[in-house]
């Protein structure tokens, strides 16, 4: 069983490297299930129905969020109806939406949990007791349980993956939108990685435009971060393999295509 992971949409820059190569990438990995992270993808904040929509159209079957979920305000309008749509579970309890999804496809039910980290990120419940009851509530029904740990720091994002491992099938860290390289399977048998990158643009700094970034570095004024429509793009994702039985995981491997790294069919 196959799971291809799309990392952190940002704006239209991101949103047009899914839709031109979201479907190469169906045809190179033959995932059953296409997970995107959407929390930038509505101008660099949050997202909105229109573009959870398109994201269904071009194939996936989940959309999970993070730290930005509530940055675009229309999301109050449609989070109760969007089915496919994964909130960090951890936030707190009355927040509108859902921090876990079943999803099915052919003979295959997948969990897909997201849930958000606490070091440098705003306070909100503990990841590891929420992930403890989502991934047993998981196991009820499904051995193949996708996880993505929306956090800051690296420390944190290993620390959840060796404590799921072998109970789901794959930790993947979002958020720091630079793709690590330290991708593998676990003792247990979980796919991890502690980031799976941006998509969207390639020049700027973490998908923003980078003299805007590099104003507030130099003077610390207050500077609003535009989503550059200009420019070089790049996509960031992770293709894994799950045993069709047991639910862990067989392969993992990441994805990165850029001009400096283009994608072989
Ligand atoms: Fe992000
Ligand atoms: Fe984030």
């Amino acid at each position: 069983m196959k799971i291809l992971f799309i990392g952190d949409v940002v704006g239209s820059p991101g949103r047009d490297m899914v839709k031109e190569y979201l479907p190469k990438l169906k045809e190179k990995y033959r995932p059953h299930f296409t997970i995107i992270n959407g929390e930038n993808s509505a101008g660099g904040r949050g997202i909105t129905e229109k573009i959870y929509r398109q994201f269904l159209e071009q194939g996936a079957q989940a959309i999970t969020l993070g730290n930005h979920a509530w940055d675009n305000r229309e999301i109050f309008e449609f989070i109760d109806e969007a089915k496919y749509l994964v909130r960090p579970a951890n936030f707190p309890d009355g927040t509108p939406g859902k921090g876990i999804i079943f999803v099915k496809m052919n003979e295959y039910e997948l969990a897909i949990i997201n849930l958000q980290g606490r070091t440098f990120m705003n306070p909100i419940d503990c990841p590891f007791k929420m992930a403890d009851e989502l991934v047993a509530q998981a196991r009820e029904r499904t051995p193949f349980i996708f996880v993505d740990f929306h956090a800051e720091v690296t420390s944190e994002k290993q620390a959840l993956g060796w404590y799921l491992d072998g109970k789901v099938s794959a930790v993947i860290g979002t958020h720091t939108h630079v793709q690590t390289a330290d991708h593998r399977i676990l003792p247990g048998g979980t796919a991890y990685l502690t980031d799976v990158g941006m998509t969207g643009p390639y020049d700027g700094i973490l998908g923003m435009d980078r003299e805007a970034v590099l104003k507030r570095f130099l003077t610390s004024l207050p500077v609003r971060f535009e989503v550059p429509t200009k420019g070089r793009n790049q996509l960031s994702a992770v293709a894994i393999e799950l045993d069709s039985k047991t639910g862990l995981a067989k392969h993992i491997e990441t994805i990165l295509i850029n001009e400096d790294h283009p994608l072989y069919m």
